[in-house]
């Protein structure tokens, strides 16, 4: 089976193609039969040069870009995979006609129509078996667009298509690309209840996951992200968008030499950190970096020094709330299994400070976290994602399918 898959949930233009293939594992005596994911593309075509200028994503900018950028990623990706065939440039009555219908679904996409007219004409139907596109939780325009080519491709090529739970896809991002292995065991029993932290630029939330179809939001932010908060600070210092990856960049570039001495003491709170509930909130975190950043005289606030110190408390402050919290659920609930998820599960400093505190407080506790290229929005997981909603027989008629902005995961 071929999957086809589409994330427009952000500011990323995301399409993937996934081949699902069985495979039979030689196991002591006994053979398993297994799940074989193959990645044969996974394009994602970035917009943030476009939005740095505001430093977080224009949502407007973003929705256009997308209709821009949609059938070209389109083409690259199936190119890649091997599926893009030519054909004699078809003029037939019945694909006319076809194209008629089609600039109706499209009718608030002129320019995603006029491109992927241009497709459908000059190209055959690629071998694919269904398309898997995200309807959120994001930006509405954004997600709209995705929706809307999801339909388009569904209603040419008589695709099926399977709408997808964004933040069940940054979690599902765990299953790859050893897709094969990690479906084993994460379909074990032996891993739930699982305690998942998603943390993108638009979400943190703190999810139990009992099995593969069973969520529930035990926590989440009641004002910004924490990627949200890496971009809006990293913006307060002067750093480029996205504001995760530049904050990093700066905090590892503190010398081993007491900086401590050279700059009067940075010291940021730690939001709701002994709260008993497991919410967050960053927005005050913001705050702060902006109060210490006005104080500073000029000298010293454009300094390396200052900039580096603070990228370094930000970020500290940031995984010390999450780590805290998470783990906390993990004990109240008797996890089996800590997964992270979302942009800011990219964080190399987040990541090995949540292994260090797991292995200490939690030993028996399995610790899973995605590829870093799959901790950013990508398609590959809404792929992987979508095959598993279409085990569930999770299929949509395409006429029904909605964007959800504020789609919630339980
Ligand atoms: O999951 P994602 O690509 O898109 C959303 O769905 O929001 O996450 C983007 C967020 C941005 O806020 C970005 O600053 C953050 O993830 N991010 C990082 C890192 N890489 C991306 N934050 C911290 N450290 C990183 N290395």
């Amino acid at each position: 089976m071929i999957i086809l898959a589409i994330d427009t949930s952000c500011d990323d233009t995301c399409i993937a193609i996934l081949k699902i293939k069985n495979k039979t594992l030689p196991a002591g005596k006994q053979e398993t039969k297994i799940k074989s994911f193959e990645i044969l593309s996974n394009i994602v075509s970035s917009q943030a040069k476009i939005h740095q200028k505001y430093g977080g994503v224009y949502p407007a900018l973003a929705k256009r870009e997308h209709q821009r950028n949609l059938a070209l990623v389109l083409k690259q990706s199936l190119s890649e995979a091997k599926l893009l065939k030519s054909k004699i440039k078809d003029k037939k009555l019945k694909t006319q006609i076809k194209i008629q219908k089609l600039e109706k679904i499209l009718k608030r996409e002129k320019i995603l129509f006029d491109h992927l007219k241009k497709i459908f004409i000059n190209y055959q139907k690629p071998k694919i078996d269904a398309i898997a596109v995200t309807i959120g939780p994001g930006l509405e325009p954004c997600l709209w667009v995705g929706v809307n080519f999801a339909k388009a491709l569904g209603f040419f090529w008589n695709l099926k298509i399977i709408p997808v739970n964004h933040i069940n896809a940054h979690i599902l991002a765990n299953l790859l690309p050893q897709a094969s292995s990690n479906f084993q065991i994460l379909n074990s029993k032996k891993l739930f209840p699982a305690i998942c932290l998603i943390v993108s630029g638009g979400n943190t939330q703190l999810i139990l996951m009992k099995n593969f179809r069973q969520y529930k939001i035990i926590g989440e932010t009641r004002d910004d992200a924490a990627g949200e908060c890496f971009d809006k600070t990293a913006r307060i210092l002067g750093l480029s968008y996205p504001g995760g990856p530049a904050i990093a960049m700066q905090a590892v570039k503190i010398p081993k030499s007491n900086i401590q001495n050279l700059i009067s003491k940075i010291k940021l709170p730690r939001p709701m950190i002994n709260s008993k509930d497991y919410d967050f909130s960053f927005s005050g975190l913001k705050t702060a970096v902006l109060y210490d950043f006005k104080k500073r005289p000029k000298k010293v606030k454009t300094s390396k020094k200052y900039i580096r110190k603070m990228a370094k408390e930000i970020q500290q402050s940031i995984c010390d709330v999450l780590i805290k919290k998470t783990i906390r659920a993990a004990k109240n609930y008797k996890a089996r299994t800590i997964l992270l998820g979302g942009g800011v599960a990219a964080n190399k400093e987040l990541r090995k400070q949540f292994k260090e505190k797991i292995e200490k407080e939690l030993s028996n506790v399995q610790y899973l976290m995605p590829n870093i290229q799959f901790c950013t929005d990508n398609a590959a997981m809404i792929g992987v994602t979508g095959y598993y909603y279409w085990l569930k027989n999770e299929i949509k008629n395409w006429k029904k399918i909605m964007a959800k902005a504020n789609l919630r995961i339980n």
